[in-house]
């Protein structure tokens, strides 16, 4: 069973171990480099497996202002990521499954949620895509490691 909380103080000796390996550091930075991401508009969440942290992601609340494709009413996803060790046991997917019912109750102001994704990552892609974001077929070319599909999950009741 997964689920998805708001990270608080008492998850960070967990969230500090999570690790993804070398050759996907290009697509989300280490934990350190995603933490000093966290402020006021950019809320940090775990993802808990049998009462363990075993992802996190961060959901940007002013992601519309910053990417011009993201409709007013859109929450952006972030540096999501499964812990290495608990990858490709279908945790990535569950959660993502999760999360339109987590956000309509937490974030009701807003609509839908967009990310993207490295078109180098089909993995990752594959993991949004089974969890209900579609492929808006565009792609996002602003990124550092080269372009990027624009995803999106609509989660308005
Ligand atoms: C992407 C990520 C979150 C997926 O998490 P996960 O728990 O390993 O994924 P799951 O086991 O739930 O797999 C979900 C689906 O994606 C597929 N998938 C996952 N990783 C894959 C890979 N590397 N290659 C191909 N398919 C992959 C699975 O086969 C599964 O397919 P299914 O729905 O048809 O059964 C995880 O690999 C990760 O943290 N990667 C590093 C960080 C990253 O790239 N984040 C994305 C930033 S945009």
């Amino acid at each position: 069973m997964v689920r998805i909380e708001a990270m608080k103080h008492h998850h960070l000796d967990e969230v500090i171990q999570l690790s993804v390996s070398e050759e996907q550091l290009k697509f989300v930075g280490t934990i350190d480099e995603i933490l000093v991401n966290i402020d006021n508009v950019v809320h940090p969440h775990v993802i808990m497996s049998d009462d363990r942290v075993v992802g996190f992601f961060l959901i940007d609340t002013t992601y519309a202002n910053n990417y011009e494709f993201a409709e007013p009413g859109s929450l952006g996803l972030r540096a999501y990521l499964i812990g290495q060790q608990y990858q490709g046991q279908g945790l990535g997917k569950l959660a993502v499954q999760e999360l339109s019912g987590f956000l309509s109750l937490h974030y009701p102001q807003f609509q839908q949620i967009y990310l993207t994704v490295n078109c180098k990552n089909p993995g990752a892609k594959h993991c949004y895509l089974s969890g209900g974001f579609e492929d808006t077929e565009s792609l996002y070319l602003g990124g550092a490691a080269g372009p990027q599909h624009i995803m999106k999950l609509a989660f308005a009741q």
